[in-house]
């Protein structure tokens, strides 16, 4: 088998996280006898540096054609000041609509050898935290209409009922094949788009009796996350419930160096990324943590190559380094031994020799 990977490192630590997850991706692929090729293409800050533009065509139609796009981070303040529409920002929305990618889940899994690193008082995560935030990724009020006058400005949350039962279907699924429980996040109590939302939802889950599916406003979800958090499996929520609560949800598992994310549509092709963004305060110093980029990599064997045993096989290879003490500064408590970027990617690497 063969496959077709647009790597797209972006701006800040991008390169430097993708460089660790190609070299394991080369290493997995060796060993479970499948072939990754690779593309580069420019997004971000980087490409408006090269080309004028966030998101050349090159990068969309090179996206479109392959298997899987794997990217590392955009944006910067070199370009913080540019108007909305020539941001490195744009570039991640315009390649998450053109790729129809509709449904982002953001597994936020609590690492038992990191416990430590977990801001929360240790009895409200005891035994671990296994969340799966789904987060509606291509509606509501990132792409809703909006408008700029001289004195006013507004954005606009909307949704279809298909937008909200396609990616309803995804968070049933989801949690069929794992505890059952879905908790829906809206604000019911006041948008029109979450009344909606909520009905459809309702109706999408009669298809599933065996899933146990609550409803919670925004609010009260922001607050038990801190709260009780293993009180959550599947959370689904609309665009930017969800861009809030999966960064609440990475900081409670102690890293947000750590979470991985699979961008998803009606096929197996998908765009896969770490959570966290480009930290242009750390970036160049080969010392940012690569973690959430090679499980970024992990999901994307598991959800558009069907590559599950080598998905695995990434994932273990993680956790092993994690329990050989492997850390990077993010990670690392005081006193213990700090790793930069490339020696963690060797950490994973001798993990996956030894596995196989
Ligand atoms: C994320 C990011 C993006 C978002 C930004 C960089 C456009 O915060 O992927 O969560 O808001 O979706
Ligand atoms: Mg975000």
């Amino acid at each position: 088998m063969s496959y077709h990977i647009a790597v797209i490192p972006g701006d800040g630590i991008g390169p430097e996280v993708i460089r660790e997850t190609v070299r394991v991706l080369d290493c997995v692929s060796q060993k479970f006898g499948f072939t990754l090729n690779y593309t580069q293409y420019l997004a971000g800050g980087c490409a408006i540096d090269a080309t004028g533009k966030p998101l050349p065509d090159e990068t969309l139609e090179g996206a479109l054609a392959s298997d899987a796009v794997l990217l590392g981070a955009v944006g910067g303040e070199k370009w913080d000041t540019l108007p909305s529409d020539m941001r490195p920002e744009k570039a991640l929305l315009g390649l998450r609509a053109g790729l129809g990618l509709f449904a982002n889940l953001r597994p936020a899994v609590l690492f038992e050898q990191l416990a430590a690193a977990c801001p929360l008082k240790p009895e409200l995560t005891a035994g671990g935290l296994d969340i799966l935030v789904v987060r509606e990724l291509t509606g509501g009020i990132y792409f809703g209409k909006k408008e700029r006058g001289e004195n006013y400005a507004y954005d606009t949350m909307s949704y279809t009922e298909d937008e909200v039962r396609r990616i309803a279907h995804v968070a049933m699924k989801a949690a069929m094949g794992r505890s059952r429980k879905v908790t829906s996040v809206d604000k019911a109590n006041i948008l029109e788009s979450s009344r909606l939302w909520r009905q459809v939802v309702t109706e999408v889950a009669e298809e599933y009796p065996e899933v146990t599916l609550s409803h919670m406003y925004v609010d009260n979800a922001a607050m038990q996350l801190v709260r009780n958090p293993k009180q959550f499996d599947v959370i689904v929520t609309e665009n930017m419930f969800g861009d809030i609560l999966s960064d609440e949800a990475a900081m409670i598992t102690g890293s947000i160096g750590m979470l991985p994310s699979a961008s998803l549509g009606e096929g197996t092709r998908g765009m896969y990324e770490p959570v966290h963004g480009s930290a242009p305060d750390i970036a160049g110093q080969g010392i940012a943590n690569p973690l959430a980029t090679i499980l970024s990599a992990a999901m994307m064997l598991r959800y558009s190559l069907g590559q599950e045993d080598a998905a695995k096989a990434v994932e273990a290879a993680v956790d092993a380094a994690l329990f050989g003490g492997a850390r990077t500064k993010d990670i690392a408590l005081e006193g213990e031994a700090v790793l930069s970027t490339a020696e963690m990617g060797d950490c994973v690497l001798a993990a996956l020799e030894g596995l196989a």
